[in-house]
């Protein structure tokens, strides 16, 4: 049992069984803002507890939130400070609506391309996951509130979700799945959200080995381990397995109140699923209240310890007390919510990622543009599912690029809308009855009238369903091909969840991937289009064709076949699994330009985890870059990766200078994980890679 401090242990001696148990199982919120709510125990003075969505802004019900970048966009930026400042501004307006923890981090590896929630997720490279995982959780704990990395583990897909069972050696899940975690962990993250999905047989609620083994025990993990909403599968599995909270904790007849409906006319599984227009990734709701009467019964029966309700509680207390909800003199948040607008801005444009770029950027200020696409007059908030929030100040992509030329500027969609799958309504647009319908031939029209023509297109990912296919979604690609036919200044801008095909790459003068840009959108884009920012953005997932992709070809490795998934590539992932086959990515990860050109002037051993790299800024304009070091390790095992990520560094340099930055060296590039023998060290010489991207290495050393 977790030790508790005395005052936790004085309020555990004073509390009945029935009170633990009131505190280890979610509750509805009478306020109504929290996702998740533990009324506390008001004859002891232990306070309510509120948990609110995250991972990309604070869902309190109706009260607004900065809409942050998606996650994908902040791992973009390679700057895991900017993860610290964005956990900060979260945990304060969490605070500020009076919820107590943030569901995320989101630290789920970028497996399948087609994951629907891959962009609450960053990255397919557990080293980038860990960085920013740990800066994320930092950042939000320094303002007094509990971070809740999720889903652990191995929830790398929506198709169901709820019941698929992961089939992943050990290897994998060490040295790729769970690096994030234990970052996190290890940052003193308050709180874990197991995932739904099963991994070797074990659901995750349930999932001793996981949970107490490895979080617990091995990583001395002293926060509490919650449930995902309506995934605790069991009683005595899931409090014997180590989970210490179940959400949401709703009774079912709740549950088919909040839907309109009678208990006694719903099946289990059919209102959510009916409601969310998303069957299978839909958890089974009538998996709640494991953790009230039946957690009683199966103490009074011996079948689970009284010692484990009092671990779990005592892990919740313990949270309650560090967040200080216990002092009366616990500050509430002092937001500055202009200062949270510039920090979306800032992560929206320096996740921007300059994919191509034919000496058409950055604009000139008076450029006569045509910014087109079926969502350009609004904003691209986010994706669908329990990220949405209410944002607090919006600028449609559109609008920031209108306000930011002094030349003409005209709008088009173009084409239809893309319908965006929403669980809150809050990604709904507007509807605007004065708005014409949107014509191709109009804005064919515009494109061939103006200097630049901007084609805006995205896909519309959601929690809960994997996306089809890695092509964009309507008649986009159409959009783009006839707007390039008659303007050879087209510059396209990617909003996309993950990877998307481009089939039109040639035919245009510039690509950029600005991902889910959050409420900013619009200000954000134009900040890099115009270059006042310099597009600092590289891909934390590699970009290529469908097909192509480790998880291809076969159903038993994405979605699953019978129940199961079988992760039957190992450790090769992204862009290991590239380096591994003769496949070329459309883009690497890593890969990105800048305003600046970057040359590699030298690369120095400082010691065993350490690199110094100068490089030098030969361009007349100040820039970005991200220095990237791979390492490669002898060929000793073919079952490794060629080499892998080991560290990076976004660095800026003014016009014309150098500077010189030192790459840490993450020990997972030098270690392998042996399923009898545990973590073994990995003999040298390591030849490490410096460069620009997995593809495009510049210098070279050993260690
Ligand atoms: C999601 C979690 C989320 C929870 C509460 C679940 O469906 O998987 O990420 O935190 O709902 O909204």
């Amino acid at each position: 049992m977790a030790i508790a401090s005395t005052a936790v242990r004085e309020l555990l001696q004073e509390l009945t069984l029935e009170e633990k148990v009131q505190l280890v199982n979610g509750a509805v919120d009478p306020e109504g803002t929290a996702t998740g709510y533990v009324p506390g125990v008001e004859r002891l003075g232990i306070p309510e507890f509120r948990l609110a969505d995250g991972p990309m802004g604070v869902r309190a019900g109706e009260k607004q939130a900065t809409a942050f970048p998606a996650s994908i966009a902040l791992s973009a930026t390679f700057d895991p400070k900017l993860a610290r400042k964005q956990g900060a501004a979260m945990g304060r307006e969490a605070k500020a609506r009076n919820q107590d923890a943030v569901l995320g981090p989101g630290l789920n590896l970028i497996r399948a391309p087609h994951c629907g929630r891959n962009f609450e997720y960053y990255s397919e490279d557990p080293v980038v996951t860990s960085a920013f995982a740990e800066e994320a959780v930092s950042g939000l704990q320094s303002e007094n509130v509990v971070a809740t990395p999720k889903h652990y583990v191995a929830n790398n897909q929506e198709t169901k979700r709820a019941s698929i069972d992961v089939d992943v050696s050990e290897r994998a899940l060490r040295e790729c799945y769970l690096p994030g975690f234990k970052a996190a962990v290890d940052a003193g993250a308050g709180s874990v959200m197991t995932a739904y999905n099963s991994v070797n047989g074990d659901f995750m609620s349930d999932h001793r080995q996981l949970v107490t083994d490895v979080l617990k025990d091995e990583w001395g993990f002293e926060g509490y381990v919650v449930s995902d909403w309506f995934g605790t599968v069991s009683t005595v599995g899931a409090a014997n397995g180590g989970l210490d909270l179940e959400m949401p904790g709703i009774t079912r007849e709740e549950l088919w109140k909040m839907f309109g409906m009678d208990v006694d006319d719903a099946d289990d599984g059919q209102v959510l699923a009916e409601t969310a227009e998303v069957p299978e990734g839909m958890p089974d709701p009538s998996n709640t209240e494991q953790f009230t009467e039946p957690l009683v019964d199966a103490v009074r029966s011996g079948a689970i310890p009284e010692e484990r309700v009092d671990d779990m509680v005592v892990r919740i207390l313990r949270q309650m007390k560090r967040i200080g909800l216990f002092d009366d003199s616990r500050d509430d948040g002092q937001i500055k919510d202009a200062n949270h607008r510039t920090l979306a801005e800032t992560i929206a444009a320096r996740g921007t990622v300059l994919l191509k770029n034919e000496d058409i950027l950055p604009l000139d200020d008076d450029a006569d543009i045509a910014v087109l696409g079926p969502g350009v007059r609004e904003a691209k908030t986010g994706g669908g599912g329990s990220s949405e929030l209410e944002p607090l100040h919006v600028v449609a992509t559109a609008d920031g690029i209108r306000e930011r030329t002094t030349g003409d500027a005209t709008v088009e969609r173009g084409i239809p809308e893309i319908e965006q799958i929403s669980f809150f309504g809050g990604n709904e647009d507007d509807e605007d009855d004065a708005e014409p319908e949107p014509s191709l031939d109009a804005a064919i029209d515009a494109a061939a009238n103006t200097e630049v023509a901007i084609v805006v297109v995205q896909d519309a990912a959601t929690e809960a369903k994997d996306r089809e296919s890695l092509r964009l979604p309507g008649q986009q690609d159409k959009l783009v091909e006839e707007v390039a036919a008659v303007n050879d200044n087209t510059v396209v801008v990617v909003q996309s969840s993950g990877p998307v095909e481009m089939p039109w790459k040639a035919d245009v003068s510039a690509v950029l991937e600005s991902w889910y840009p959050g409420q900013s959108d619009g200000d954000a884009l134009a900040s890099v289009l115009f270059g006042d920012v310099d597009a600092g953005g590289r891909l934390p997932v590699t970009f290529a064709r469908e097909d192509d992709y480790p998880t291809a070809g076969s159903d038993t490795t994405f979605p699953g076949e019978d129940g199961e998934v079988q992760y039957a590539e190992g450790l090769f992932v992204g862009y290991r699994h590239f380096d591994a086959t003769d496949a070329d990515p459309i883009y690497p990860f890593g890969h990105g330009l800048s305003y600046a050109d970057f040359a590699y002037r030298s690369v120095e051993v400082v010691d065993e985890r350490q690199v110094q790299v100068t490089v030098e800024n030969t361009s007349d304009c100040d820039g970005r870059e991200v220095v990237q070091a791979y390492v490669r390790a002898p060929e000793t095992d073919d079952d490794r990766p060629i080499r892998e990520l080991a560290g990076f560094e976004s660095v800026r340099a003014p016009a014309g200078e150098s500077v010189t930055v030192a790459i840490e060296l993450d020990d997972l590039a030098f270690s392998r994980y042996d399923e009898t023998e545990g973590w073994i060290n990995l003999d040298g010489p390591f030849e490490v890679e410096v460069g620009r991207s997995a593809q495009d290495v510049r210098l070279g050393t050993t260690l």
